[in-house]
């Protein structure tokens, strides 16, 4: 097993070395000194704290609660023993940080010190991390030693903010998984829960002054049983959705605020607003026809700017401000396309009264107007990046999402930021490209990628660092339909991000985070969570050996943790090879990879490979591919390995944005040719659209090329991998030049029309 050093940056600077696994605590604190020892639970263990104070042992309750249930343990009585060993809990004003904690365990006794009670609970947590596995089981457990190792932890977070944002407007979760995900994140010593209780395709807060939001807005017509972003496909029109009435969420309140989480709620405004417009449909601008927008097609439609818009959103916000006690309340600001607004001759009258010189400081204007609305009663906004387009409201937090850049102009401006750029913080997106994956969005977010995020920018001067408040994982769930697909995509990323929040930069390394993080999976399974495990992962990469024949090399998470193979396509089993040197691919030929523990697999891949004259061959691009997909190299589109068929942001696909693909290969000398086969991904709701035309070219010299084969792609009428093949009279010459015209501009109609496509390209196989 590794050890790990480890520097203590907290209140001493000396440095000490501990076995990960014996200290599998998550988020790492931010300072162990391992002492010699166990401290040992019996019935012999007395609770010490100042009776008087019931928040204290409210904040320890869950520590005495599965000790009592799980080991039998019954902490808060007198014992009856000579020598009882002893648990002391004590509010201690000298600690610095509000959520700190002092945790000192020797041989008889344990001492755990806090400014606040939200230092106990975290001090709670880290002794149930200490303990066995086997606390989060839920039932009496016997045979098992309840002790933890002797240690000094003085642990404070490094952030203040360290949320998870839940989506329940695109699909409605359930009140017990929103408990339960408070239980999980509580565990990982996170403190805001964002709720997004509102979206065109849902309104999931009960509003007593305006019914029809919950009546009309909180169904939809159809939404697919399994996946998608096409809320209208589900057979039959059958009604879709569902609400929270205002007594549900003031006891999720309740039950949060017994966890110290706070619940964020967001309602959506000015855009992202349809369900509010068909229940209220004359708060809604008007087309150039003096006609309302269809609900729910217009997914980004916005509010009017008229008086009666602003009457309705202070009367929901009262009502939210209510039931959420939280200092913040979101109001979003996001993607207004505000397109209705320079129609709307409410909006336009609105811009001459105001002096408004465009469409975004109308934005400005809206979002300003809600501040100082919510700020009346005693609370701030935060809203997402777009808040800053045309002029930020003077007491606004900025939720950073489209990058870091929003984040950065807000704290230079002296305004609290929460950073969750997508790059690092979408948990809507992909995180492998394993076969079976369920379908998400755009793009890829991995573990180590999540768990690398630093939340402070470079950029930021030192005396701008401490606007920013934290970090948040976002969970939209547009392809997210049921709970269990939520914690597929929130688990355990939200973990890593959970250390991202809270342990120093200093102390974070993956590989010591993955190790605890292999033991924390079990306190998961636990509590029955339907994690992703990707964390086994197998990377396959492909190069050429000096006899030039494909070569792929696997990797995986650990020894211990063996990869076996085949390559005819069939699932590993427990008698297949185990990969030990890189394989050399000799035909065509589909590997997958598996590790396998007890029969189950915990990571599989699969990738064909494709033998063909152009493997190997030097080969150059016109114009590189784009930066962000590039990732296989640019010369994956001759490297004899197909890309993924569902999602095109693995190492073989590479993309261009607006620009055509245009690859010269040069074969070494006169080769006859007569195919080309390819792919290109189409996925138009990401603005990805198939080449339209292909042409391929020869050449003997590599300067005059002539025409061989042209021909046009349909557009497809679906969605994903899209093969396309052409073939010629057999040609013989030396260069080959093969070009893929894009979609000039997105067609009318589409997402982002009128702009350049993407243009994904796969393997060019040549024949
Ligand atoms: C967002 O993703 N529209 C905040």
């Amino acid at each position: 097993m590794k050890k790990y050093l480890l520097a203590l940056v907290f209140l001493t600077a000396s440095a000490v070395g501990f076995e990960q696994e014996a200290f599998p605590v998550i988020p790492l604190p931010n300072s162990i000194e391992t002492k010699t020892g166990r401290f040992v639970f019996t019935n012999c263990t007395q609770l010490h704290y100042n009776i008087t104070d019931t928040d204290v042992r409210n904040a320890v309750m869950p520590l005495i609660e599965k000790l009592r249930l799980v080991a039998g343990i019954t902490l808060y009585q007198k014992p009856k023993c000579k020598t009882p060993s002893m648990v002391e809990i004590a509010i201690d004003k000298s600690i610095v940080n509000d959520e700190g904690y002092v945790l000192s365990v020797s041989p008889q006794k344990i001492l755990l010190k806090a400014k606040t009670t939200a230092g106990i609970f975290y001090g709670a947590q880290t002794l149930l991390q200490l303990l066995p596995d086997a606390i989060e089981k839920g039932s009496f457990q016997k045979n098992i030693s309840w002790s933890i190792p002797c240690v000094v932890i003085k642990d404070e977070p490094r952030f203040s903010y360290r949320g998870i944002m839940l989506d329940v407007a695109r699909h409605y979760m359930p009140m017990a998984f929103l408990k339960k995900l408070i239980d999980l994140l509580a565990m990982q010593k996170m403190n805001r829960l964002h709720l997004h209780l509102t979206d065109s395709q849902g309104w999931r807060f009960e509003c007593k002054k305006y019914p029809k939001l919950t009546e009309i807005g909180a169904y939809r017509k159809g939404t697919p049983l399994n996946t998608t972003y096409d809320y209208n496909s589900r057979p039959n029109d059958t009604l879709y959705g569902g609400y929270y009435t205002q007594e549900q969420l003031k006891e999720l309140v309740r039950y949060a605020s017994a966890h110290f989480i706070t619940i964020v709620p967001e309602i959506e405004m000015p855009a992202h607003s349809m369900s509010a417009l068909a229940s209220y449909p004359e708060l809604a601008c008007l087309d150039s026809n003096g006609n309302a927008f269809p609900y729910p097609q217009q997914i980004q439609n916005e509010y009017c700017t008229k008086d009666e818009t602003f009457t309705f959103l202070d009367n929901v916000l009262s009502e939210v401000m209510d039931v959420f006690p939280s200092k913040y309340i979101h109001i979003a600001g996001d993607e207004a396309s505000k397109e209705n607004w320079a129609h709307c001759r409410f909006d336009q009258q609105r811009m001459k009264e105001e002096g408004l010189k465009n469409v975004d400081e109308l934005q400005s204007y809206f979002i300003k107007r809600i501040e100082k609305f919510v700020n009346s009663r005693g609370r701030s906004v935060i809203g997402w990046d777009e808040i800053l387009q045309g002029g930020l409201a003077p007491n606004a937090t900025v939720m950073s999402w489209t990058g870091i850049e929003g984040g950065i102009t807000a704290a230079e401006q002296h305004h609290n930021v929460i950073m969750t750029p997508a790059e690092y913080c979408y948990f809507n997106f992909y995180q492998s490209g394993s076969p079976g994956e369920p379908v998400a969005f755009c793009c890829m977010l991995t573990l180590p990628k999540v768990y690398s995020y630093d939340p402070i920018p470079d950029v930021l001067k030192p005396d701008e660092r401490r606007y920013v408040l934290g970090t948040q994982g976002n969970l939209w769930t547009e392809y997210v339909p049921t709970y269990q697909n939520a914690e597929y995509m929130i688990f355990p990323r939200a973990v890593a991000l959970a250390e991202v929040g809270w342990t120093n930069t200093a102390l974070k390394q993956y590989e010591g985070f993955r190790t605890r993080l292999i033991k924390y999976l079990k306190r998961l399974d636990d509590h029955h969570v339907n994690y992703s495990r990707h964390l086994f992962e197998i990377k396959l990469t492909t190069s050429l050996n000096e006899e030039k024949q494909v070569t792929a090399s696997l990797a995986g998470v650990d020894k211990e943790y063996a990869i076996r193979y085949t390559l005819d396509g069939t699932g590993p089993t427990d008698r297949s090879p185990v990969y030990a040197q890189p394989v050399i691919i000799e035909k065509n030929a589909t590997m997958t990879a598996a590790v396998l523990q007890d029969g189950i697999v915990l990571a599989q891949l699969k990738k064909d490979f494709r033998l063909h004259k152009a493997v190997g061959k030097a080969a150059v691009l016109a114009t590189p591919p784009d930066e962000k997909y590039n990732t296989g190299g640019n010369n994956a589109w001759v490297n004899g390995c197909l890309g993924n068929d569902e999602q095109f942001s693995d190492d073989e696909w590479l993309g261009w944005n607006g620009k055509e693909f245009n690859g010269t290969i040069d074969f070494g000398n006169a080769t006859v040719t007569s195919s080309l086969q390819t792919r290109f991904f189409h996925k138009p709701n990401s603005w990805i659209w198939a080449a339209k035309k292909v042409t391929a070219q020869v050449s003997d010299d590599g300067k005059i090329f002539r025409t061989v084969a042209e021909k046009e792609v349909p557009v497809p009428s679906n969605d994903g991998a899209v093969p396309f093949s052409m073939s010629w009279q057999p040609v013989t010459a030396r260069y080959m030049r093969i070009i893929a015209g894009p979609v000039e501009k997105i067609p009318a109609g589409n997402p982002g029309a009128g702009n350049g496509a993407w243009l994904f390209v796969d393997e060019m196989v040549v024949n």
